[in-house]
């Protein structure tokens, strides 16, 4: 997959650019608050429908405009496509995929693929597992589109579910009536959720081995092991009929402790990664300098997992993630990005991967 030219009008500080890029190593150069974390954050928007920096889609249109474009082309191993977003203040933004018009955003998702990686993720093994259940969901819905529709649907069924148990002890009666109905479908999507999890994490968790071993040159062998919030073991949730029956076990039997907390209290929204070395909980045991490499080695584990899954490579965003490396991290991501395309900012160029470079100045790119 290769980004081959972004055309950009009133997005962010931008406004109007026409950025055409190498299929290797582009580099994003200018000082601060110039508009490099922009660009890329433009790109990403057509990847994935929303912002990496923001919900707020009013925030991405330049002030003082009323709207805002951005089109992108990329090439697939098959041929040269176009995304195209548009977005007037107040109205529901427009999404054209090869000039025909797409309904829904999720549908968005998955036609052009990127590995995003900025220097939040570098915490990735430290943060808390809603950072971690993200890791999983943007790389899985850009492989399957059905994962995202089943995770929209899990959400919306969720807060249903959550609203219900809140209102439960002013209205007992609607609580018992329909609670059966909504643990039975939260726990069919949870069900179905926790197989792709599984198995994405299988597969993840082989290449993050890898890369970790190369990088580090050490014998310590990491794992990724998911960890399902219904108490199963992780390998059990190939079964969708048995996790999914275990879901409503656990909520149909606990009630009271659900409407206590005021939410639901078992779901994929409880669920997390447990990063091991050595059988070891990285979070616990692991150095600083490892934890660091292991969240680079679950990023590129991103790419190589998307490369295998989909027979295309995608797209990397870099965003300010060098400066934050150690020589030998940076060399070992350089080496790494040899037949990749990847679109790198940094305020600092030197000491940088050759590359085309791209100055940034103002929101504009030269
Ligand atoms: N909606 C908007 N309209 C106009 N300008 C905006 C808007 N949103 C953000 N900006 C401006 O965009 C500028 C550049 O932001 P960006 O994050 O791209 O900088 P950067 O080049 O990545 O800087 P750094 O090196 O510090 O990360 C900021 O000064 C910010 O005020
Ligand atoms: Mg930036």
């Amino acid at each position: 997959m290769e980004c081959n030219q972004i055309r950009i009008r009133n997005f962010r500080n931008i406004e109007w650019a026409d950025v055409t890029f190498d299929p290797g190593v582009n580099i994003l150069t200018g000082a601060n608050a110039q508009g490099k974390t922009n660009l890329l954050e433009a790109i990403s928007f057509t990847a994935l429908g929303k912002s990496f920096r923001t919900s707020h889609d009013e925030d991405l249109i330049r002030f003082g405009s009323d709207g805002t474009e951005v089109s992108l082309d990329f090439t697939d191993s098959v041929r040269r496509q176009n995304i195209t977003v548009r977005m007037i203040s107040g109205k529901r933004r427009q999404i054209e995929h090869n000039k025909v018009k797409i309904s829904r955003l999720s549908d968005v998702v998955g036609i052009f693929r990127t590995v995003l990686f900025c220097p939040e993720h570098l915490s990735l093994i430290k943060d808390g597992p809603g950072e971690r259940r993200n890791y999983m969901d943007i790389a899985i819905s850009q492989l399957y589109p059905i994962y995202l529709k089943s995770l929209q649907r899990y959400n919306q069924i969720l807060k249903q579910r959550n609203q219900l148990i809140r209102g439960a002890e002013e209205d007992r009666k609607t609580f018992t009536d329909t609670i059966e109905f909504w643990s039975s479908q939260l726990a069919h999507e949870a069900a179905v959720i926790s197989r792709y999890r599984y198995r994405y994490l299988v597969k993840a968790s082989e290449h993050i081995a890898s890369c970790f071993l190369e990088m580090m040159g050490e014998k310590e062998i990491p794992e990724a092991i998911y960890v399902p919030s219904c108490h199963l073991e992780p390998a059990a949730c190939e079964d969708v009929d048995a996790c999914e029956k275990q879901y409503l076990e656990l909520l149909t039997s606990h009630h009271d402790r659900e409407i206590g907390a005021g939410s639901t209290l078992w779901g994929i929204h409880k669920d997390d990664i447990d990063i091991r070395i050595n059988q070891k909980s990285a979070r616990t045991f692991a150095s600083q300098g490892q934890q660091r490499s292991l969240a680079l080695a679950m990023k590129l584990a991103e790419g190589e997992v998307c490369a295998e899954v989909c027979g295309e490579k995608p797209v990397f965003l870099f965003d300010d993630v060098f400066s934050e490396l150690d020589a030998t991290r940076r060399a070992y991501l350089s080496g790494k990005m040899k037949d990749r395309q990847v679109i790198i900012t940094t305020c600092e160029p030197s000491g940088m991967i050759g590359g085309k470079v791209i100055t940034v100045e103002n929101g504009v790119y030269q």
